[in-house]
C-alpha cells in the first residue's frame, strides 16, 4: 500500500502530480494555513506530514499519543517553526530543504537592497498615484550603492551569495559578522572582511544586511541600541525572519530618521505588519518573497520528495536534521 503523504499547503503543480504519482497524497484546495486541530489530525493519520514554515508544529502536537507521522518533510530551510527536540524525543525524522533557495533569496536581497536606496517603492508610487510632476535635478533623490560597504550579519550560504552579487555586481566593499568563525573557503568565496563584533560590523557599514536563522541568541538582536550604532545614512535590509528585528524599535528609528532606510520580506508573526512601518515611506516592505519563483518553489518541493524517497527506502534522507 503506497504511504499516505499531507501537504499542508498548494504546492507548484509539477511537484503535486510527482508526489501524487508516487503516494497516497492529501492536500487541502483552499490553501489557507492549518489550524492547530488539523495539525494534530494530520499527524495522527499521515506517514508523512510536508509542512511550511507557517505550521507551527510544537511539543504538544508531538507529544500527543496518537501521532502516526514517521518524518517531517518540511517545505523550507528555516525549521524554527518545528520543535526539533520533541521530534527527535518521538523519534520522528524531520527534514527541510537547504541549499536550492540561495541564489533567489539573494537576489532578493539585491533587490531590496536597491530598492531602497534608489526609492523604488516610492517613485512607483508616486507615477501610479499621478502626482509626478516630471524630471528635475532635485527629484527623489536617493544613496548611491556602487562602491559602498555591506555588512552582512550570518555568512552562511545566503550570506555568501549576496556578498558576491554586492562584491562583484556592485563594486561594494563587504563585512561580516558571525557569531563562530566561518570556515576560510566560505570566508574566500564571499570575498568578505571579518568584524570580530556585531557594534564593528554595524558601525562601518553603509547596508546591514542580516541573514542569521531565528533562534533564542538573534531574537531581537538588532534592537533600539543596535539601531542607534548604526551611521545615520545607513540602511537595513531583512530576508532572514522578522523575529531578529525588533519591529517597534525599527518603526522608530526610520521615523526619527536615526537610520536612512530598511528593506523587509519578513516580519515576527506573520502576515501582520506592523502599523508603525505600513505608515513610513523609508521602507520597502515585501510579503516574505524571498525563494519565490517558479524554478526556486519547485526546487524546494522536489528537494522534499528526494527526502521523501530516501526515508521510505530505508536511506539517509540528504537534508535530515534530527533521528
Ligand atoms: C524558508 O525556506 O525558510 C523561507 O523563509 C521560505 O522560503
Amino acid at each position: 500500500m503506497a504511504q499516505t503523504v499531507t501537504l499542508t499547503r498548494r504546492w507548484p503543480a509539477q511537484v503535486e502530480a510527482h508526489l501524487q504519482s508516487l503516494y497516497d497524497l492529501s492536500v487541502d484546495t483552499t490553501d489557507r494555513p492549518r489550524t492547530r486541530d488539523e495539525l494534530a489530525a494530520a499527524l495522527a493519520s499521515a506517514d508523512a506530514l510536508c509542512p511550511t514554515v507557517t505550521d507551527r508544529i510544537d511539543a504538544d502536537l508531538l507529544g500527543s499519543a496518537e501521532v502516526r507521522t514517521r518524518i517531517i518533510a518540511s517545505f523550507g530551510v528555516g525549521h524554527e517553526h518545528i520543535d526539533l527536540d520533541a521530534a527527535r524525543a518521538r523519534g520522528i525524522v524531520v527534514t527541510n530543504t537547504p541549499g536550492v533557495l540561495t541564489d533567489c533569496t539573494a537576489d532578493l536581497t539585491l533587490a531590496l537592497l536597491l530598492g531602497i536606496a534608489r526609492r523604488i517603492g516610492e517613485g512607483e508610487r508616486e507615477v501610479r498615484g499621478g502626482s509626478w510632476t516630471g524630471w528635475r535635478p532635485t527629484h527623489m533623490m536617493g544613496t548611491r550603492v556602487t562602491g559602498k560597504t555591506l555588512g552582512i550579519v550570518g555568512l552562511g550560504r545566503i550570506g555568501v551569495a549576496v556578498a558576491r552579487r554586492a562584491r562583484l555586481g556592485f563594486g561594494m566593499r563587504v563585512l561580516f559578522h558571525n557569531p563562530t568563525p566561518p570556515p576560510p573557503e566560505r570566508i574566500a568565496a564571499a570575498g568578505a572582511e571579518p568584524c570580530s563584533t556585531l557594534v564593528e560590523l554595524l558601525q562601518r557599514s553603509d547596508f546591514v544586511s542580516l541573514h542569521c536563522p531565528a533562534t533564542a541568541d538573534t531574537h531581537h538582536l538588532i534592537n533600539a541600541e543596535r539601531l542607534a550604532q548604526m551611521p545615520a545614512h545607513a540602511y537595513l535590509i531583512n530576508t532572514a525572519r522578522g523575529t531578529v528585528v525588533d519591529s517597534e524599535a525599527l518603526a522608530t528609528a526610520l521615523r526619527e530618521r536615526r537610520i536612512r532606510g530598511a528593506g523587509l520580506d519578513v516580519y515576527e508573526g506573520e502576515p501582520d505588519v506592523p502599523a508603525g512601518l505600513l505608515e513610513l515611506d523609508n521602507v520597502i516592505l515585501l510579503p516574505h518573497l524571498g525563494s519565490a519563483t517558479e524554478e526556486t518553489r519547485t526546487a524546494m518541493g522536489m528537494r522534499v520528495a528526494e527526502n521523501l524517497a530516501a526515508f521510505f527506502a530505508g536511506s539517509e534522507p540528504p537534508d535530515r536534521l534530527v533521528c
